[in-house]
């Protein structure tokens, strides 16, 4: 596989037009989002560690790719981290992220053993793709619903990242050189992937970025309901469009047609349980 297009580090910080910043377009759904966000991406450099034990023998190349994808997940955090602070001056993005470790930590992150929690490497960056076609799809949406110029371009430059992201998991996933395994193993895979955002990731991060520390006694955390105020402000900011290309990247990792009749009703069903959960 070709590992080219991931060595080349796609932008820096100082890229960024920062100076463009227009307080007068900060939308306060879309800033809660952003920090919740920017709490995610920081996270990378445990994945990093934990994809590293599971690809140890896949080489040189594979392992330099990782690293590389690690920074470039660190500096989404960074860069979504430095833009909340400039809209929000309250927000202290090392602050909220060092509550959310504190509180938030994945059991593969932690396990002792060298193999994947998905079973095999396959399985590994089956799950990857799917997180890829959210953040895709997630920041694309970011980037066509942010009227503040600065946040746009920021959303345009990591969608574009998490793309190339998606890519490089799905050429890994097709070099290994273990059986491939069922369809219905995939979707499994992919749908348990999917079920871990459900989880605290989503719902914890949102409530670190936004519940100050000094708030946290007499508003503790409840994952049903920061769960759903995710779900919420999400839901401001994706159009039906933004989940259906999130569901054909997902079809296509599954060996289906991404422009069939399984993306079209996987689409559908998505889409009305992501509007009914943030009801
Ligand atoms: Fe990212
Ligand atoms: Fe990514």
């Amino acid at each position: 596989m070709t590992v080219a297009s991931v060595y080349k580090q796609g932008w820096t910080m100082d890229d960024v037009h920062w100076s463009l910043f227009d307080p007068s377009r900060v939308d306060s759904a879309m800033l809660a989002a952003v920090k919740a966000a920017a709490l995610v991406e920081y996270n990378a450099p445990d994945y990093v560690t934990y994809l590293k034990r599971v690809f140890a023998s896949a080489g040189p190349q594979i392992l330099a790719s990782l690293e590389q994808w690690g920074r470039e997940e660190a500096q989404h955090g960074r860069s979504l981290g430095h833009w909340a602070e400039m809209a929000d001056p309250s927000f202290k993005l090392e602050e909220a992220f060092a509550r959310f470790r504190k509180g938030y930590t994945p059991r593969h992150f932690t396990a002792a053993e060298d193999g994947s929690v998905r079973g095999s490497r396959r399985g590994e960056m089956i799950a990857r793709c799917v997180v890829e076609s959210g953040t895709s799809s997630y920041y694309s949406a970011i980037r066509d619903a942010s009227e503040e110029p600065v946040l746009k371009e920021i959303a345009g430059r990591i969608a574009a990242d998490e793309y190339r992201h998606y890519k490089l998991f799905y050429d890994i996933l097709h070099a290994q050189t273990e059986p491939d395994i069922s369809f219905w193993k995939k979707l499994w895979i992919a749908v348990g992937r999917v079920r871990e955002s459900d989880d605290d990731e989503l719902a914890f991060s949102y409530y670190c970025a936004n519940v100050p520390p000094e708030k946290e006694t007499i508003t503790p955390y409840k994952r049903k309901k920061y769960s759903r105020l995710a779900s919420q402000t999400s839901m401001t900011i994706y159009h039906r469009h933004h989940i259906q290309k999130l569901v054909q990247m997902v079809v296509k990792v599954l060996g289906a047609n991404p422009h069939g009749w399984l993306a079209n009703l996987a689409g559908a069903l998505l889409w009305r349980r992501l509007s009914a959960r943030s009801a």
